[in-house]
């Protein structure tokens, strides 16, 4: 198997590529840097040396056959499991190691139904937030994804959609230095698959934190990541860079040739390359 870092994608035509992919990274955005990462479940060896670095404000979707440790890596990103072997680290903008405010979002939005709306975005701030501060926060994250007014509505009237953007609210209220996302949109159908994908885009943008993205959709990784990552047998099979600006538009030749590439490593084939 080959291992390719940071490959470097060459559009044969210079379609919208006019400026640096990469934005701004935000005030609390963390690097992650991963050194011969291992994760074994007994004699199951998931995770077989990974050795990754992921710049401050960068957005990376990881993608990989099911069972190739996806989540299993983003659960080690996020501290709620331990690897058996190699280290994590996380540096702030100065360099110096910190410990991220760090939060993910599952493929179930894991709401709480005896809470509304806006209390269940302000869980996501955690203990000692001022009560009408933190309504506040959270009105204003609900805006940010466009549900202000179902702010006192309860969990259980919402549509998947809806639902979902809570989840993100709730996870984006603390203005997290790393968002960390399992399959987020694995659940809905096309078309708000897409405005969700537009929704994410553009929060990305305006935090500016280090995002990792888990998908199984190779389309929705092109279009929303600086840079994708194929896993397979434990270890990274192949690392691209999508250098267009962003947001991207559905319908680029050149995206739609990425994720052919993309395609390609997955099911083990050159693609006829
Ligand atoms: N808590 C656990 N105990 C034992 N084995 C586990 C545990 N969590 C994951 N595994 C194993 O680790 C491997 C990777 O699982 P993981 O959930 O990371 O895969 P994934 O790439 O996220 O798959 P999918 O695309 O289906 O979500 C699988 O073989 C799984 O059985
Ligand atoms: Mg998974």
């Amino acid at each position: 198997m080959t291992v390719i870092t940071h490959e470097r994608f060459h559009p044969s035509e210079p379609v919208e590529f006019t400026e640096s992919p990469t934005v701004a990274a935000g005030a609390g955005a963390a690097a992650i840097t991963l050194s011969g990462l291992e994760k074994s479940f007994d004699a199951n060896r998931v995770l077989r040396g990974i050795n990754l670095h992921i710049p401050a404000g960068q957005f990376v979707a990881v993608i990989g056959k099911s069972g190739c440790g996806k989540s299993t890596l983003l659960r080690i990103l996020m501290g709620l499991d331990e690897p058996t072997g190699g280290e994590i680290s996380f540096e702030g903008a100065d360099g110096a190691e910190i410990q991220p405010n760090a939060r993910i979002v599952f493929q179930e939005p894991r709401l709480l139904p005896w809470l509304s709306v806006a209390d269940n975005v302000v869980v996501g701030l955690g203990e000692g937030v001022e009560k009408r501060r933190a309504r506040e926060e959270a009105k204003a994250v609900l805006d940010e994804v466009q549900l202000g007014e179902k702010a006192g509505e309860w969990p259980a009237r919402l549509s998947g959609g809806q639902r979902q953007r809570v989840a993100l609210a709730r996870a984006l209220v603390s203005k997290p230095g790393i968002l960390a996302l399992d399959e987020p949109l694995g659940a809905l159908d096309a078309l708000t698959r897409i405005s969700m994908q537009q929704l994410l885009n553009r929060v990305w943008r305006e935090l500016g934190c280090t995002t990792v993205l888990v998908t199984h959709d190779v389309s929705e990784a092109v279009h929303l990541a600086d840079r994708v990552i194929v896993l397979e047998e434990g270890r990274i099979a192949l690392d691209l860079a999508i250098p267009y600006p962003h947001p991207r538009r559905h319908g680029n030749p050149a995206l739609a040739e990425l994720e052919g590439r993309l395609l390609s490593a997955i099911l083990g084939s050159d693609g006829g390359h």
